[in-house]
């Protein structure tokens, strides 16, 4: 396995396609997608442009779907919910579809969504990424940072790093036969720097700040834990995420 990191969907080869490719928004898009699937919702279906996520909405029994819509981290006006996970409880979203759309996460999924294996990544996910990557073994795994509006975002690249720490821990590699690109290396650090204070550096992050700005110190809380969620976004249909089992 050669394991590659880009910070944002910009800087990704645009003439190649990897056997697996991770999205990541760790504020917050990635993980209210682990968190509704993870509380019983029937998938989560992206969008980069909110008229195409009403029009494709609209073809969806109005009592099986629910509709998220965020700009610049507020909720857009008309829309159910934002991109808090702690909205997405079991009770709400238990057998329904999250048509969401988000200012740079969904950009990200819908960046490698050619690839044969597409999974959304957050750091309460992290264990089931990377359960599934040393199951699979996949030749060439990507891991997309959503950034923010093409710019390095350091809570997107810490989870990039916690997920390649983690399989140097579990299969004993060095670093650099792990790392496809220097960019896996510096990632490495920063989570090895940031690991037990997790919760400091969202608030030093510029998307962090603005987060604390609209108020959302909970989500900030919330998104900073690690791997306590048991669940595998995984793309089904183009656009299209469900849970899977680990290990099937
Ligand atoms: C995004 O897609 O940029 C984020 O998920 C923004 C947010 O925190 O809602």
């Amino acid at each position: 396995m050669k394991l590659f990191v880009y910070h944002t969907p910009e800087s990704t080869p645009n003439d190649q396609v990897p056997e697996c490719a991770i999205a990541v928004d760790v504020l917050r898009a990635t993980s209210t997608i682990a968190t509704v699937l993870a509380a019983g919702g029937e998938a989560v279906q992206v969008f980069s442009d909110l008229d195409q996520l009403i029009e494709v909405s609209e073809t969806w029994p109005s009592e099986k779907r629910l509709r998220a819509g965020e700009r610049g981290g507020a909720k857009v006006a008309g829309f159910e919910l934002g991109n808090s996970p702690l909205d997405c409880t079991p009770e709400l979203v238990q057998g329904r579809r999250l048509f969401i759309s988000t200012t740079n996460g969904t950009r990200a999924l819908q960046r490698v969504q050619d690839s044969p294996n597409v999974l959304a990544a957050a750091l309460i996910n992290r264990a089931a990424i990377v359960q599934y990557l040393l199951d699979k073994q996949p030749e060439i795994v990507w891991i997309v940072g959503s950034g923010w509006e093409g710019s390095f975002s350091l809570e997107d690249t810490v989870c990039a790093g916690a997920i390649a720490h983690s399989i140097v821990q579990h299969t004993q590699l060095p670093p650099e036969k792990l790392a496809g690109n220097d960019e896996v290396i510096s990632a490495i650090a920063l989570y090895s720097q940031w690991q037990n204070n997790l919760l400091e550096l969202f608030h030093q992050a510029s998307h962090g700040q603005r987060l604390l700005r609209l108020d959302c110190q909970a989500d900030l809380k919330y998104c900073s834990q690690t791997d306590i969620l048991d669940v595998l976004p995984i793309q089904r249909e183009m656009g299209v995420l469900k849970s899977q089992k680990i290990n099937s």
